[in-house]
C-alpha cells in the first residue's frame, strides 16, 4: 500500500528523491469514558489501523496538503505566514492547528511540505481519525525539522491544537493513547498526573470487535464541550461548598457520597457521579485484567454503559442498540460505546468462536432497529505514531 501512496504522491507533487513516510494509528479506549478531562483515569490502547503519510519537504513557506478520504477536495494549500482556522480548509485545519501551535511554543518550523495523507480509519467514528493526523503531523516536524521534543510534549501540543484551533474542549486521552501506543498493550493513564503504566492485553481465545454504529455525529462537538462545562460546574458547586478539588477525578465514590447533596442541580449530580464512578470503575477493571478475570472485566465494560446511557447520556439509540444486542449474544464478554459518544462506535471483548454469529446477528437487529448498516473490526492493538522507514522509496 505505501509503495502505491509514494507513486500517487509523485503523480500529485513530482518526482522528488527525498521523500519521507510517516504511520499514525487510531486508538479504542477500553474503559474510562468522560474521565480524562475530570483529572480521572482512561485506558485506551492504539489499533494496527491509522493514517499513512508521504511527505517532502519545500524550501519555501507553503503546505500543499491532499488526502486521499476527501479527494473532492483537491489540494489544499496555506502558508506559513498565514496560519488561521479557515471554514473551507476542512480537514486541513487539524494540520494547521498543529504546526501554528508548535510555532507559538518556539519550535523552528522555517519551511512548508507537500504531503499526501490516507487514512483506514473510519472518518468521525470515534476512533480518533483526528488526533491520529494531529500527531501524525506532529511527528513529521519532529522529523523534517530536527525538534528537540519528547513524544509526551507532542501529545499535549496536540491536545492544545485542538481545544484552542479547532475548538473542541477535549482531554488529552485521544493523543496520548495515539502518541504512545504500544503493540498489545493498553495504557492506563493518570490524566491528572500524566503518570502512565502499559498493561498487557491477555485475551487468549477473545478479541476484541468495534462495532461502527456509521451515524453521522452532527452536533457532536457542542453536545461534548457542554458535557465538559457540567462537569466543571458541579467542581465549582463542591468547591463553594468547602470540598477543595480541581477535578472530580480526585474524589472516591465514596468521598462523593458525603458531599453530592451540595450539587443542586440534577442534570450535574448525574454528570458527576457517572465522571466519579467511572473513574473508579477504570481503576477497578484495570486490576481485575492484570489478575486475568476477563470476565469481571466484561461486566466492568457493561456498567461503563450503563452509566454513559443513564448518567452521562451520551449514548443514544444507535449505540444503546449495537450493545444491547451484543449484549444478547453467546460469547460476549463485555460490550460499551466508546469514545465520546453520540454516534461513532462500540467496543466489545469476544469469544473467537462467536464472533461470525455475533457480527452477524448485532448487524442484523441494529439494522432493524435503526435501518442503519453496521461495519465491524476485528482490532489489533498496535504502536504509536512514527516514522517508517523510507527504504519502500
Ligand atoms: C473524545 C475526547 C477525549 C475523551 C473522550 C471521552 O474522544 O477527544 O478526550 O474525552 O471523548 O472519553
Amino acid at each position: 500500500m505505501l509503495k502505491d501512496l509514494i507513486l500517487e504522491f509523485k503523480k500529485k507533487f513530482g518526482e522528488f528523491e527525498d521523500i519521507g513516510t510517516y504511520f499514525s494509528p487510531g486508538r479504542v479506549n477500553l474503559i474510562g469514558e468522560h474521565t480524562d478531562y475530570n483529572g480521572g483515569f482512561v485506558f485506551p490502547c492504539a489499533l494496527d489501523f491509522g493514517t499513512y503519510a508521504v511527505v517532502r519537504k519545500r524550501e519555501d513557506k507553503i503546505f500543499r496538503m491532499y488526502s486521499k478520504n476527501f479527494e473532492n477536495l483537491g489540494i489544499i494549500e496555506f502558508s506559513l505566514n498565514d496560519l488561521v482556522y479557515k471554514k473551507e480548509d476542512n480537514w486541513a485545519n487539524y494540520p494547521k492547528g498543529v504546526i501554528k501551535t508548535f510555532l507559538d511554543h518556539n519550535l523552528a518550523i522555517k519551511t512548508g511540505f507537500d504531503v499526501l495523507f490516507f487514512g483506514n480509519i473510519p472518518n468521525g467514528a470515534g476512533l480518533s481519525s483526528s488526533a491520529s493526523i494531529e500527531v501524525l503531523v506532529a511527528v513529521i516536524l519532529k522529523s523534517l525539522f530536527d525538534l528537540d521534543i519528547d513524544m509526551v510534549e507532542m501529545v499535549k501540543y496536540c491536545q492544545l491544537a485542538e481545544n484552542k484551533f479547532i475548538g473542541v474542549n477535549s482531554g488529552i486521552m485521544d493523543q496520548f493513547a495515539v502518541g504512545m501506543g504500544k503493540k498489545d498493550r493498553a495504557i492506563l493513564l493518570d490524566c491528572n498526573s500524566l503518570n502512565y503504566e502499559y498493561v498487557p492485553v491477555v485475551l487468549n481465545n477473545m478479541s476484541i470487535v468495534i462495532a461502527n454504529t456509521n451515524k453521522k455525529r452532527g452536533l457532536a462537538d457542542s453536545k461534548y464541550n457542554e458535557r465538559r462545562a457540567s462537569c466543571e460546574a458541579a467542581v465549582e458547586e463542591l468547591n463553594k461548598n468547602g470540598v477543595k478539588i480541581k477535578y472530580l477525578g480526585e474524589l472516591t465514590v465514596e468521598e462523593f457520597g458525603k458531599v453530592k447533596h451540595f450539587i443542586k442541580d440534577e442534570e450535574q449530580l448525574k454528570r458527576a457521579r457517572h465522571a466519579v464512578r467511572e473513574n473508579e470503575r477504570t481503576k477497578e477493571a484495570v486490576s481485575v485484567l492484570k489478575a486475568g478475570n476477563i470476565e469481571k472485566f466484561g461486566k466492568l465494560m457493561n456498567e461503563s454503559h450503563i452509566s454513559l446511557r443513564d448518567d452521562y447520556e451520551v449514548t443514544g439509540i444507535e449505540l444503546d442498540s449495537l450493545v444491547e444486542a451484543a449484549w444478547d449474544e453467546e460469547g460476549t464478554i463485555g460490550s460499551r460505546m466508546t469514545g465520546a459518544g453520540f454516534g461513532g462506535c462500540t467496543v466489545s471483548i469476544v469469544k473467537n468462536e462467536n464472533i461470525e454469529s455475533f457480527i452477524k446477528n448485532v448487524g442484523e437487529k441494529y439494522k432493524v432497529k435503526t435501518g442503519l448498516s453496521a461495519s465491524f473490526y476485528v482490532a489489533n492493538i498496535g504502536n504509536g505514531a512514527k516514522e517508517l522507514k523510507s527504504d519502500i522509496n
